[in-house]
């Protein structure tokens, strides 16, 4: 495993504030807006990396960025992870996090989604959406001034997407050339992993049940960015090949929120899609197991899995606050206010 050492060694190797990729997405990343993984380049994505990777090393250095800064929180969808880790996250940063519950009252029901974008932009400097449409989140994105971020749509998760390839840089040093498989639903998850997969050079295979299979415009995309990136994407229905030879296996729930009314036509239909220990016997001896989370205990994954020496989802779970402090850091033009950048 690539251990705290590595990661020291390879801080050492460039200093952040130095990094041109690092410095190169502060220019370009401050104001955006990330809708979708696919809104970063590959050069993007590997900077939130590097960022994040030191600021987890040196949360002390990053105390002050973002002071009195004002993030807020609308979401539709429950959250444990998403929630707690960008609002710790902003807090250890000097900024405030406001927790806006839409869960009652779904976005643009009370009033337009456009007239809720003209006045929480005169308060905040980001707004962080979770919701069930897509286009919710592009439609606040076009009509705020303020960054918007993606923090779980129907169609995308990318901040998870950030902070489980920063979870494999830190296991395997790189995430260039591994053999990364999911399997289960095509569904937000997977459709953020892929592109973000091939944008730093992983092979991505995914195995999902037939109908169920990412969407055509994802797939396309991923192999467009992957021919470029000199890998590849495969999809298979056959989850066993697509364990085969993998570096490592990654799993999500098979129903997810907003689809529960499909909970029982959908179990039988995944059933061969569990990850298990013979699943995971297929992949290579150094594979790891990982999972957005929450599980749902021997559906998806059995527990031997879940809790076995192979699994990195806590380790997952801990990156979504570095990656999401990385990627506030430079929408937020926050690096302006860290000494050692603006020496
Ligand atoms: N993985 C993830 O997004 O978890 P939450 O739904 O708890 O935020
Ligand atoms: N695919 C899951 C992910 C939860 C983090 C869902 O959308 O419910």
């Amino acid at each position: 495993m690539a251990s705290k050492a590595l990661l020291e060694r390879r801080a050492a190797d460039v200093p952040v504030q130095q990094d041109k990729d690092i410095l190169a997405a502060a220019a370009r990343l401050a104001g955006e807006d990330l809708c979708s993984i696919g809104d970063l380049s590959s050069s993007e994505m590997r900077a939130i990396m590097k960022l994040g990777h030191d600021v987890k090393l040196n949360p002390r250095d990053y105390r002050h960025a973002l002071d009195a800064k004002q993030m807020v929180l609308m979401f539709e969808k429950a959250s444990l992870r998403t929630r707690l880790s960008f609002e710790a996250g902003i807090n250890t940063m000097g900024g405030n996090a406001i927790f806006f519950d839409q869960t009652n009252s779904p976005l643009g029901e009370r009033e337009s989604i456009a007239d809720v974008a003209r006045n929480v932009e005169r308060w905040v400097d980001v707004i962080v959406l979770r919701t069930y449409a897509h286009d919710t989140i592009t439609e606040m994105a076009a009509n705020a001034r303020v960054p918007v971020v993606n923090a779980l749509s129907d169609f995308e998760h990318p901040c998870q997407a950030l902070a489980d390839f920063m979870t494999l840089e830190e296991h395997f040093g790189s995430a260039t050339g591994l053999n990364f498989t999911y399997v289960g639903d095509g569904n937000n998850v997977c459709h953020s992993l892929m592109l973000a997969g091939v944008q730093l050079g992983a092979n991505v295979t995914i195995g999902t049940p037939r109908g169920y299979s990412p969407d055509i415009e994802i797939v396309t995309k991923a192999r467009e960015i992957a021919e470029q990136n000199g890998c590849e994407v495969k999809l298979t229905q056959d989850a066993q090949a697509a364990a085969e030879n993998a570096d490592a296996i990654y799993t999500d729930v098979c129903v997810s929120m907003g689809m529960e009314h499909e909970s029982t036509k959908r179990a039988p239909i995944f059933r061969p899609f569990q990850v298990n220990e013979t699943l995971m016997s297929k992949a290579r001896d150094r594979a790891v197991f990982m999972h957005c989370l929450p599980a749902r205990r021997n559906a998806e994954v059995t527990d031997a899995v879940l809790d076995g020496p192979q699994s990195i989802v806590f380790d997952q779970a801990e990156n979504r606050m570095h990656a999401q402090k990385a990627l506030l850091l430079l929408l937020l033009g926050g690096l302006a206010n860290v000494e050692k950048f603006s020496l």
